[in-house]
């Protein structure tokens, strides 16, 4: 039996670490399908706050193993960093505890300075993305001149790869950005220095999953990003270039639907993005503010990888529901709703008005979506510090309203609900 995939069902940010928290101490494997250190991944055990970005929030379960898929992109140096990271508070990183697919493939210093370069040439019309090589690398992938994770097992050869690989992303700078060659030599001799220490973490993990599955065990598909991050189906080019959705879990470790048995949409109970594009039931000024926080609570709305303020909204019904049919969702988990107790009332966009046509589907397209409308409803708010609870029919009767609504709109149950971003601040069903 079983796999578990857990996306994002908005922009990214939604908890997923969190939610991966939780779901990992029923789960064997856990397993990263997509992405790179482009993500950000809270999770608060007691007074700890763990930061994640590549590793799988599971390691922070004893038994559980984890994996950097096939589908993934990886910084070597970030790696060692995010493995040292966790040594200091106690958690060791060892073969074993932790898998990278040898057919993931490796972020280059040529691809940092190739996103950067980008992002700066397109000035006003930048992706806003978090600058850590990612397009590059999969652009790499795609047109098959990338580098394996696999070669870090030969860690000379890897270095020619690197400094073969830095040559050709110095004529790209200098003849397309006009820009100077980047001299990456010390950072090429910090990657072999990584790939002699990761080496022994390299694996066949598509084998593994499979014969995981085969044997009964739990796996648990820790997705990264959002929904409307896909490359295929979020606002292009305003995306990431993997496929964050249930699609990618399959192709991004390598096993078929057949073992599917839940789809845990994570979102939040408002809607958060960071990067440009288009946003429509983003508010600006005092109620977009509160959302956001001042940054004084760590759960504030500020990027866990780049810092940034996350812009901040009412929650999006279309976007939901349109999540939950692109990732056969089973269940949705909605975090931060203790955000939104105080305040008179909570509007939820259920339609979009579009060129004064009202609609429920997702426009597909950029300039589209720039122009809906959102159709909101309006309901009472409720009042109380509710970070506390843990039944469902606890929680202020106007806020299990606005759940339920939630569940009508989307279509599938809200079945589980986060107060606080403590490891039990949860209310599950
Ligand atoms: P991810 O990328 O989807 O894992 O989400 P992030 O970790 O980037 O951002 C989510 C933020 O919200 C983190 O700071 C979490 O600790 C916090 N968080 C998650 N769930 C809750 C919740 O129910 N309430 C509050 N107040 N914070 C939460
Ligand atoms: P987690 O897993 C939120 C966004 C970037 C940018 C776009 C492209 O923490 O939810 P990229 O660097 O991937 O080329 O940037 O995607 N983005 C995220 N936004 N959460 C993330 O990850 C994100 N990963 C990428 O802000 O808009
Ligand atoms: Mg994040």
């Amino acid at each position: 039996m079983p796999a578990t995939i857990l996306v994002g069902a908005q922009w990214g940010d939604e908890g997923k670490g969190r939610v991966a928290d939780w779901l990992a101490a029923q789960a064997d494997i856990v397993a990263r399908f997509g992405g790179g250190d482009n993500a950000g991944h809270t999770v608060r055990v007691g007074d700890d706050t763990f930061k994640l970005h590549l590793i799988p929030s599971g390691i922070l379960h004893e038994n559980v193993v984890c994996i950097l898929g096939a589908g993934t992109v990886i910084n070597p140096l970030i790696l060692m960093r995010e493995i040292a990271y966790l040594d200091e508070r106690g958690i060791k990183v060892i073969p074993g505890r932790l898998m990278i697919d040898a057919r993931a493939h490796i972020i280059t210093p040529a691809h940092l300075a190739l996103d950067g370069a980008s992002e700066s040439a397109l000035g006003a019309e930048a992706i806003g993305t978090t600058k850590r090589g990612i397009g590059p690398a999969y652009a790499s992938k795609m047109s098959r001149t990338g580098i394996r994770a696999q070669s870090m097992g030969d860690p000379e050869r890897f270095g020619d790869q690197l400094q073969k690989a830095v040559e050709e992303g110095n004529r790209t700078l200098q003849a397309l950005y006009g820009l100077k060659p980047i001299d990456a030599d010390a950072q090429i001799a910090a990657y072999v220095d990584a790939a002699r220490h990761l080496s022994p973490f390299l694996a066949d993990a598509v084998t593994y999953v499979q014969d995981a599955l085969d044997a009964g065990k739990q796996l648990l598909c820790e997705g990264a990003q959002g929904t409307f991050l896909d490359i295929d189906h979020g606002m292009y080019p305003f995306v990431t270039s993997s496929s964050p959705t249930a699609g990618g879990a399959l192709t991004g470790l390598g096993f078929g639907p057949r073992h599917v048995t839940r789809v845990v949409g994570a979102a939040k109970a408002f809607s958060t993005r960071v990067g440009s594009g288009p946003f429509p039931t983003e508010l600006d000024g005092p109620l977009g503010d509160r959302l956001r926080g001042t940054g004084e609570n760590p759960w504030d709305e500020f990027g866990t990888t780049t810092g940034r303020p996350r812009r901040c909204g009412w929650l999006d019904g279309v976007v939901l529901r349109a999540a939950a049919r692109l990732n056969g969702m089973t269940e949705l988990t909605l975090n931060k709703l203790d955000i939104l107790s105080g305040l008179e009332t909570v509007k939820l966009a259920v339609a979009y008005l579009i060129d004064g046509k009202r609609t429920t589907a997702m426009p597909y397209d950029l300039m589209t979506l720039a122009k809906a409308e959102p159709v909101y409803e309006e309901l009472p708010g409720w009042s109380g510090d509710i970070t506390g609870l843990r039944k469902f029919a606890d929680l202020p009767s106007n806020a299990q309203t606005y759940l339920k609504r939630i569940e009508s709109l989307v279509g599938v149950p809200v079945a589980s609900v986060g107060v606080g971003p403590a490891r039990d601040q949860v209310i599950l069903p």
